[in-house]
């Protein structure tokens, strides 16, 4: 009964330093002062376990047909470029320096299956600038991304720039259509 007193004391006790921590400012909310290493571990341990056992659910469609390639090109030139660059173009420092996380280049291989990709492109990430596609796009056309997203390491800067050139005729091809009401999202 004693120890039972003791721990509840103790807890208490800790709970409220902590609340003390927290009101006192404790935690710098800062962009520009890094996690400490053991915070660092902890966020990214809770993001990347938190996608793996969301994904693992999800099925994968066929994401080879070079029509879905091409797409997922014209989405990517239009909403992920500025962040998580291409091949050729140089990063906007400005804006991709002040942000943390710093968005990863998506010119290279990262470490998610297209299961994953597809999840982290639809709901987005928490306390960083990656916004939550799904929102805004349905599957058919965030599977046309993850499509592309698989491609974009192998791709040099021509080939990036004849995909997406192709992209943006087919888009103001869209838009134009658009124009005439004859076409719909
Ligand atoms: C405003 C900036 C911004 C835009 C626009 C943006 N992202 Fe992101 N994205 C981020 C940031 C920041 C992260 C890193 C999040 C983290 O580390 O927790 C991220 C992470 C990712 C990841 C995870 C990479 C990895 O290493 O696991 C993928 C995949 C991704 N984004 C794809 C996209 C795609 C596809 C688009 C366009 C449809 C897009 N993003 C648009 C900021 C952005």
């Amino acid at each position: 009964m004693k120890t039972l007193k003791s721990l509840v004391l103790l807890l208490m006790i800790a709970a409220a330093l902590g609340l003390g921590w927290l009101y006192g400012g404790g935690f710098n909310a800062a962009a520009d002062a890094p996690h400490s290493k053991p915070v660092y571990w902890l966020f990214a341990t809770a993001r990347t376990q938190s996608i793996k056992v969301r994904a693992s659910g999800i099925s994968v469609p066929p994401l080879d047909d070079p029509q879905k390639i091409a797409a997922g090109a014209a989405e990517y030139s239009e909403m992920c470029e500025g962040c998580h660059l291409a091949p050729g173009k140089k990063a906007d420092e400005d804006f991709l320096g002040g942000l943390y996380p710093r968005p990863p280049q998506l010119t290279k291989p990262v470490n998610a299956n297209a299961a994953e990709l597809f999840w982290i492109v639809k709901h987005g990430i928490k306390m960083s600038a990656m916004p939550a596609w799904g929102l805004s796009h349905d599957d058919a056309t965030l599977w046309n991304i993850v499509a592309f997203v698989q491609k974009l390491p192998t791709l040099n800067a021509e080939q990036y720039a004849a995909l997406t050139a192709h992209a943006a005729e087919t888009h103001a091809g869209e838009h134009a259509a658009d124009a005439h009401g004859d076409h719909s999202d």
